[in-house]
């Protein structure tokens, strides 16, 4: 039987992914190219829909394909791509937008939290169709399985709802994706506020651990992580925050569950165990940092790879547009 096929897309909105990319998406993508036939790309026109600028854009895409590369995404195994590389991505969109009620788009939460931060009436109108661009993208591939955290729920179901008025009104044309519940990975979050998400978006840079960084900084980083005062090193949610970030990162990171490091560290101090994070988190960043660095110098290689992903997820968006325009009228 044929593989389910799956897509996915990330932005490359920072300089660099963190260990919270790393664990709550990356990390599980590799493992599904075994199991499924994998899509995945680069989101940079979703990147567009808040201020950027042009130069860095265009950077930090290439940045982020080639960290997609070093985690493990093998080009033989799965297609990684860039989503403007693919013109199709726009089309749908606006044929999606125009079948898609200003009452619904309206519902959609996440752009009412997004455009709160610019004040009311400032958010693009590109950031209100967000969602509209991420059904094309999904329903372009004929996608069986999005992988959908929490926070995504609402957009799979506006392109359920997509697919099905489409079918609908113009004949049987899309796939109706169902969500794919990824591994639950508890949130890793920041090292300098542990009850906040690790995030590009944190206040300081001293929380967030980035792939690329070097193992001196990582490091210091991590030995310097906010913690209780106390002297356990036990997972409490409510009382040590900062200890439990640090038990769920080893743990995620070598295999053995809480319950086994807190017996291996009972009676010992912080900074042994801080420690010990830290060279776990050295020791699996540093061959993909060494991996996308000899990637980012070899320019060619790297559009090499990309343009392979585009060629193979072209042919496949090309043809559901096809029938698309067919089917709608132009
Ligand atoms: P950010 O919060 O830094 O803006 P994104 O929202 O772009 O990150 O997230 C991209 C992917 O990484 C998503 O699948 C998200 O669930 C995952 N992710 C982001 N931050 C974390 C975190 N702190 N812990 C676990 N997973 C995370
Ligand atoms: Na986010």
């Amino acid at each position: 039987m044929a593989r389910p096929r799956v897509l996915s897309g990330i932005q490359p909105t920072a300089d660099s992914f963190h260990l919270g990319n790393y664990l709550g998406a990356l990390r599980q993508w590799v493992k599904m190219q075994e199991t499924h036939d994998a899509f995945y790309c680069v989101v940079d026109l979703h990147a567009i829909t808040v201020q950027y600028d042009p130069v860095e854009l265009r950077r930090r895409t290439r940045v982020a394909a080639a960290q997609l590369f070093a985690v493990g995404l093998d080009p033989d195994r799965c297609t990684v791509f860039v989503q403007s590389h693919v013109p199709e991505h726009t089309e749908l969109a606006w044929v999606l937008i125009c079948l898609t009620g200003m009452g619904e788009a309206s519902r959609m939460t996440q752009f009412k939290d997004k455009a709160a931060k610019y004040g009311e009436g400032a958010a693009s109108v590109g950031l209100f169709t967000y969602p509209i661009l991420q059904a094309a993208d999904i329903l372009l591939y004929h996608a069986d399985q999005v992988p959908v955290g929490a926070d995504q729920k609402q957009h799979l179901e506006l392109t359920r709802d997509l697919a099905q008025r489409f079918n609908h009104r113009f004949g049987e044309t899309f796939t109706l994706p169902s969500p794919y519940i990824l591994k639950e990975v508890e949130k890793i979050t920041d090292l300098q506020d542990p009850t906040a998400k690790m995030s590009k978006s944190s206040s300081s840079p001293q929380g967030i651990l980035d792939l690329l960084e070097q193992p001196n900084t990582l490091r210091k980083k991590i030995m310097r992580a906010v913690t209780d005062t106390g002297t356990e090193i036990v997972a409490d949610e409510e009382n040590k925050p900062g200890i439990t970030n640090l038990l769920r990162i080893l743990s995620a990171l070598t295999g053995t569950s809480i319950p086994e490091l807190e017996k291996r560290y009972a009676g010992q101090g912080y900074g042994t165990f801080k420690k010990d994070v830290a060279e776990a988190v050295i020791e699996t960043f540093t061959p993909i940092r060494e991996r996308a660095e000899k990637l980012l110098a070899d320019e060619a290689e790297l559009d090499r790879m990309l343009a392979v992903g585009a060629e193979r997820a072209r042919a496949v968006a090309r043809e559901t547009m096809e029938k698309v325009r067919d089917r709608a009228g132009f």
